[in-house]
Parts: structure tokens; sequence; C-alpha cells
């Protein structure tokens, strides 16, 4: 078993830096269109046989370090009682927009609501046994409610914002019942095996420094704290938060995962000791090797070889990457940290 990606998140050392890439299973890959072209989206999350074979594609095809559970961080809202598509963002025909909405929100029960899920991680830790770690994840609770409130993807998600501002009970009572779930949903995925889990907070980086700090903030520290973390590093990822690490730092986790948007180790300088997990600007796969192979030595030289560094993108890579390019990368990063 290879254990690289865990020591780092400990902030162990390791014979060379663990590298795997934010939405590593995906369209990029014809081995998942082929899976993907016999059903649809939700499909493959609900068939636990089908996850598991597309979340192991990316170990076998570009040799990263670490596996990410299939799945989306909707699934477990729809079981809450919200009708959830996928064309291909995802679409709620009804948006919660009242207090009456947030009340008719149901907390699942994992194991009879998302029973796929727990059974897509237990049989990954089976076949992953000898290979990587199994990395589970969920929302952070306020990219949650972004798309439970505005219905789809959005810009300014100002839907959302105009409930925040406008309807501060509504929000918070939202907000607490999303992160009840969390927390019982990301549980429930330790409980079936998950060896590190992930919190995406893909748009709280939208927010000024001191609404982060009103608003996002207490939810997802509490997220965190209730988390039953023994021997399960958790990595929080918040798109956007270059400028606020030291109040994003305060919720808590293992690892800082980091978009491209900052310097690494400029940003190490502020987090002290903690692990992080970035940086490279996705398009960069779109360009040629040697330019790939210097940013990624760049990352590395900005990390200036401090332990506890997972080498990742800053966000997910991009449908219409050559998968060629990924390989290339995950070798760059093993190639150039060699001990
Ligand atoms: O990383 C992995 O390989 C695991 C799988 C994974 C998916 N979604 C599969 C997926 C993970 C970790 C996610 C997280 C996710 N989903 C986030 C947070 C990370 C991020 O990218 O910011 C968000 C915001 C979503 C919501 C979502 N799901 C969107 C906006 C979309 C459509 C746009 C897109 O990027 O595809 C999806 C659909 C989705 N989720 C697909 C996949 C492989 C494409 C669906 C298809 O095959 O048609």
């Amino acid at each position: 078993m290879n254990t690289r990606f865990l020591d780092a998140c400990w902030g162990q050392p390791v014979d060379r830096v663990p590298v795997w890439l934010m939405r590593q299973a995906g369209r990029y890959l014809p081995d998942y269109m082929r899976v993907r072209s016999k059903c649809t989206f939700l499909e493959l999350c609900k068939t636990p046989e089908l996850a598991a074979e597309v979340t192991i594609q990316p170990v076998d095809i570009l040799g990263v370090d670490a596996a990410i559970l299939f799945s989306d961080i909707l699934t477990p809202i729809e079981p809450m009682g919200m009708e959830l598509d996928f064309t291909p963002g995802p679409v709620f025909s009804k948006p919660i927009r009242t207090m009456a909405d947030v009340e008719a929100l149901k907390i699942p029960k994992m194991e009879t609501d998302v029973p796929y899920v727990l059974d897509a991680v237990k049989l990954l830790r089976k076949e992953l046994a000898a290979k990587v770690p199994l990395i589970g994840f969920g929302g952070a609770p306020f990219t949650l409610a972004c798309y439970m409130v505005e219905g789809k993807g959005s810009k300014d998600f100002a839907a959302l914002k105009k409930m925040m501002y406008a309807e501060p009970e509504v929000y918070a009572a939202l907000m607490d019942k999303i992160t009840t779930m969390d927390m019982e949903y990301l549980n429930a995925q330790i409980a079936a095996g998950a060896q590190a889990i992930q919190i995406f907070d893909t748009w709280g980086g939208m927010l000024s420094p001191s609404d982060y700090e009103r608003y996002v903030l207490p939810y997802t520290q509490r997220l965190i704290n209730g988390l039953n973390r023994t021997n399960v590093p958790v990595i929080h990822f918040v798109k956007g938060a270059g400028t606020m690490l030291e109040i994003v730092k305060q919720a808590g986790g293992d690892v800082m995962g980091l978009d491209w948007h900052v310097n690494l180790g400029k940003a190490r300088d502020v987090l002290g000791d903690m692990a992080v997990q970035g940086n490279l600007d996705p398009t960069v796969l779109f360009a040629p090797k040697e330019i790939i192979e210097r940013e990624v030595k760049r990352v590395l030289d900005e990390n200036a070889g401090r332990p506890g560094l997972i080498f990742n993108l800053g966000h997910g890579i991009l449908p219409t990457v050559p998968p060629e390019n990924a390989i290339f990368m995950v070798d760059c990063v093993h190639r150039l940290t060699q001990k």
C-alpha cells in the first residue's frame, strides 16, 4: 500500500511528493466516457460497481497516489427531498426560498438513503487495498447552500446571497440543517472506510473575509469539529481563499487546499505547520510539455522542500485536457521530487 498521500497529510517525510488531481475521474478520460455512455451521471453515482470502476481508472492510468470516491457533492441533497438532475450541470427543480422550504428538508438516514455511496466506499477499500488510500468527500455547507437556493450553477449566486443578507434567520436555519446532514454523511463515509475526507468549498471565496467569517466559518468549523477524525485527515479546499487564509484556517482540518491565485510558499508562511494541497493552474495542462514541467517545478520551488505537501491542481481538471498531459504532470512531480 502506497501511504505517501496519508503521510504527507500528517506532515510526515515522504520519499517523493504525492499527487492526485481534483476531479481526476471524468470526461477527459475515454475510459470514463465508455462507462458513462451506457447510463446517466446519477445512475453511475448510484451503481457501486460502476462508481468503483471509474474511481480506479485514474489510479491505473495516471499513477496518482490517492483515489477519490466517484460521486458528487450534491448526491446527499436528493434524499433531503430535493429533485435533482444533471444537464450536465446540476439542476434542482424546486430551489429553497422560504423557511417552509427549509423546514420541509429531511435529514437522510445514510444507511438506507445513500446506501450506494457507502457500498462504493466498502467495495473500493477492498479493490484498492494494495494500491492507494481512498478519499471520501462532501461539499462545504456554504457551497451546498449555493446550489440548493439558486437551483443551479450561477456566476454570482445572487439568490443565495440575497437570502443571506435579507433573511438571515432562513439562511441560518438552512445552513444549520445542511451542516447536520453533512456531518452524518461524512461520518458515514469514514465508518464505511474512507481514509481521508476532502471538503469542497468551491464558492466560499466569493465572500468578503468578514462575511466569510460571519456566514461560513461557524458552519464549516462545526462540521470539521464533528467528524470522527482519528487517523482520518481532513482536507479543506476553499476556492478563492488566498486573501483570507488565516480566517479559513480557523475552520480546522489538517490540510489546506490552495488554488493557483496564491504563491504556495507565501501561503505556507501564513499557515505555519499546516499541510497544504495544490496548486497548479488547471489550464497549464493544455500547455506544451516543457511548460507543464516548468510550472510543476515552480510550484515545487515555492514549497522549498517543506514536508506536508500534496501536489494537486488548484481546481478540477478540465474536460478537454489531453490525458497524456495529465500523465506527464503526475510523472513530473514524482521525478522531480524522488529522494
Ligand atoms: O474528483 C473526482 O474525480 C470525483 C468526482 C467528483 C464529481 N464532482 C463528479 C462529477 C467530485 C469530487 C465532484 C465535486 C463537485 N461537484 C463540486 C466541487 C468541486 C468543483 O469542481 O468545484 C461541485 C461544485 C460539483 C457540482 C457539479 N457536478 C457541477 C457544477 C457539475 C457540472 C459541471 C462539471 O464540471 O462537470 C457536476 C457534474 C459532474 N460531477 C460530472 C462529474 C464527472 C460530469 C457529469 C457527466 O459525466 O456528465
